[in-house]
């Protein structure tokens, strides 16, 4: 039986885990637009017939696009067994990380809630043991950087140069730690939730009051952590000093130097840097030689100038 009407789309096999149900038809391809049913939805798989696809070399299966919804809700399920699987390539753990990240995020922003921070969490760590297990996961992941702008597109780019740049400056932190200031790096925006689209999404300058307005976002995002049970101090500490510069002209405390948090601090370079690589309707995105230039020049005035340094080699091809 073939099904050629549909548009595929091609899903890695090592995505699969044993006596899991994935919920949509899966197909293989057996020519150029010819597809053929594998399992239907309610199928569950046995490791024995995922074992027949590896023996016979099918390293992709493919789905209707119609269903990647239904993929991704499998995906984030079952996010730390997949990951788990040593037949995954980095390169895809790298891609279903931050495709998943693009889903949980989107739906953070769209509804903050109890349930999403909890899927947020529970991808930062599932990130966080890939990179432990394969330190290239973190650079590929890099790579993907989304460079369109959205709310959550950055947090997830601010989330990945944050995470790495920890691990640089403190390589002896434990996971664990790691893990919150994980979380606290990709909800450092999530104050803009409550921000109007007509502000943030204002293709010129923003005017006194809407500036101000824009201006609460790391104050109104740490209440909202809080009041979604998951502000600990690190993750508030995070969200409300990611915006205060070294001079102590950012907002909203003021604060300058060592007083601003080690985090706070480093939050701040992959905040402007991701800001200024990725394109908005109003401006192009900056070479990543570009961006740097910009940052070091604005060393130490808005940053510390000891990250200086490891915030440059993040992207010096280590
Ligand atoms: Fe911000």
């Amino acid at each position: 039986m073939s099904e050629d009407k549909k548009s595929f789309q091609q899903i890695a096999t090592s995505t699969l885990v044993p006596e899991r149900r994935v919920g949509v038809k899966l197909y293989l391809r057996t020519g150029l637009d010819r597809y053929v049913l594998f399992i239907n939805e309610s199928a569950v798989l046995s490791s024995g017939k995922i074992e027949q696809l590896y023996s016979n070399n099918v390293k992709h299966l493919y789905l209707d696009t119609s269903d990647r919804p239904g993929y991704l809700s499998y995906i984030k399920g079952n996010l730390s067994a997949i990951l788990d699987n040593p037949e995954l390539t980095a390169n895809d753990k790298a891609s279903i990380i931050y495709d998943t990240a693009k889903d949980i995020t989107e739906n953070l922003f769209s509804q903050p809630s109890t349930e999403n921070i909890d899927q947020t969490r529970n991808l930062v760590d599932c990130m966080i043991d890939s990179i432990s297990q394969s330190p290239e996961t973190s650079n590929l992941m890099m790579m993907i950087t989304n460079q369109d702008y959205y709310t959550y597109t950055h947090s997830i780019n601010v989330g990945i140069y944050a995470v790495s740049m920890t691990r640089k400056i403190l390589p002896g932190i434990s996971e664990n730690a790691l893990k919150t200031l994980g979380l606290g790096f990709f909800l450092h925006d999530l104050g803009k939730a409550q921000i109007p689209g007509s502000i943030l999404n204002k293709k010129g300058p923003l005017n006194q009051d809407e500036w101000r307005k824009m201006q609460e976002h790391p104050t109104i995002g740490a209440e909202l952590v809080r009041k979604l049970g998951a502000g600990t101090p690190e993750i508030i500490d995070i969200i409300t000093s990611h915006h205060e510069r070294y001079n102590g002209t950012g907002y909203p405390n003021q604060l300058s130097q060592k007083k601003i948090s080690l985090p706070g601090r480093i939050c701040a370079f992959c905040d402007v840097f991701d800001a200024l690589t990725t394109k908005r309707s109003y401006k192009k995105a900056l070479s990543t030689f570009a961006a740097l230039k910009i940052i070091k020049e604005e060393t130490p005035s808005h940053f510390d100038p000891e990250l200086l340094n490891p915030f440059i080699l993040l992207f010096g091809g280590n």
